[in-house]
C-alpha cells in the first residue's frame, strides 16, 4: 500500500507564525509543506526544526535551472532532511535526471521528487501566446507528466481532477500530489478547480495539500483530524 497523507501548507511568513499555528495542533505532527515565502524568510534552520519536532516536510521550491545547478542545489536540499521536493518539468529531461542524481544521500536514501507540470495560473492563452507552446493545457500536462515519469521522478503536483487521468496513463505507482482541496460547502476562495478530501481520494490523489481550510479554522486540530480521516477512509475503500 502506497503512503497516502494530508500535507498542511504552512503559508506563513515567519517562524513565530508557524510555531503559533503548530502549537494549536497539540501533540499532532502532520506532514507540512514549506514554500518559497517561508523558506526565503526563515531558511534551512526552520526545515531542521520541523524535522526535529517530528514532522515530515515537503519543500516546495519548484527548481528550474541548468542541470548542474539543479543537481547541486538538490544535493543541499536533500541534506536538509526534506521528505519531498519538487521542480518544474518545463526544465526538461536532462534537468530532471540531474535533480534525481543530486538528491541521493550518502546512505542511498533520497526525498521523493515530484514535478510541477503547467502552473494552474497559466491559462491556454498564456501557454500559446507567451510560452509559445502550441498544444492544449491538458496535452501539455500529460506530456510533461510522462516526461517526469520517464526520467524516474516519483510523481507530479496536479489538480485532483487530473489525478485519475494521470494514474490511468502512467500507473498507480506514479504519485499525484494535489492542492485545491476544500471541505464540503466551503468557500473556494481563489482556487478554481476544487475537490473535497473524499473526492480527491476517490480520484486517486496520493497526497492532498491543504492550506487555509486547516490553517484558518477555529480549531485547526479538529479540522486536520477530520480531513485526514475523511481522506484516508475514502482512499482505503
Ligand atoms: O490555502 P489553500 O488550501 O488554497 O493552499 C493550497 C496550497 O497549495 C498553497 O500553498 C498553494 O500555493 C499551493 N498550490 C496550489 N495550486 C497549485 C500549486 C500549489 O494551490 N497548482
Amino acid at each position: 500500500m502506497k503512503d497516502k497523507d494530508v500535507i498542511i501548507a504552512l503559508d506563513f511568513h515567519s517562524r513565530n507564525e508557524v510555531f503559533d499555528f503548530l502549537g494549536r495542533l497539540g501533540t499532532l505532527r502532520p506532514y507540512v509543506k514549506v514554500g518559497m515565502e517561508l523558506f526565503y524568510s526563515e531558511g534551512a534552520r526552520l526545515v531542521a526544526e520541523l524535522k526535529e519536532r517530528g514532522h515530515k516536510v515537503f519543500l516546495d521550491l519548484k527548481l528550474h535551472d541548468i542541470p548542474t545547478t539543479v543537481s547541486r542545489s538538490m544535493n543541499v536540499i536533500s541534506r536538509m532532511g526534506a521528505d519531498m521536493v519538487n521542480l518544474h518539468a518545463a526544465g526538461g529531461s536532462a534537468m530532471m535526471k540531474a535533480a534525481l542524481e543530486g538528491l541521493v544521500r550518502p546512505d542511498g536514501t533520497r526525498p521523493l521528487l515530484v514535478a510541477v507540470t503547467v502552473l494552474t495560473s497559466t491559462d491556454a492563452a498564456a501557454l500559446k501566446n507567451e510560452l509559445l507552446v502550441g498544444k492544449s493545457v491538458a496535452e501539455t500536462v500529460e506530456t510533461y507528466a510522462a516526461n517526469a515519469a520517464a526520467c524516474g521522478l516519483d510523481g507530479v503536483v496536479c489538480s485532483p481532477l487530473e489525478a485519475e487521468n494521470i494514474h490511468a496513463k502512467l500507473g498507480m505507482d506514479f504519485l499525484t500530489v494535489t492542492p485545491g482541496i476544500r471541505f464540503e460547502g466551503a468557500d473556494a476562495q481563489d482556487q478554481k478547480r476544487i475537490a473535497t478530501p473524499e473526492s480527491a481520494a476517490r480520484l486517486g490523489s496520493d497526497f492532498i495539500v491543504v492550506g487555509r481550510p486547516i490553517t484558518c479554522a477555529d480549531r485547526p486540530d479538529e479540522a486536520y483530524l477530520a480531513c485526514r480521516k475523511a481522506f484516508l477512509e475514502a482512499a482505503n475503500n
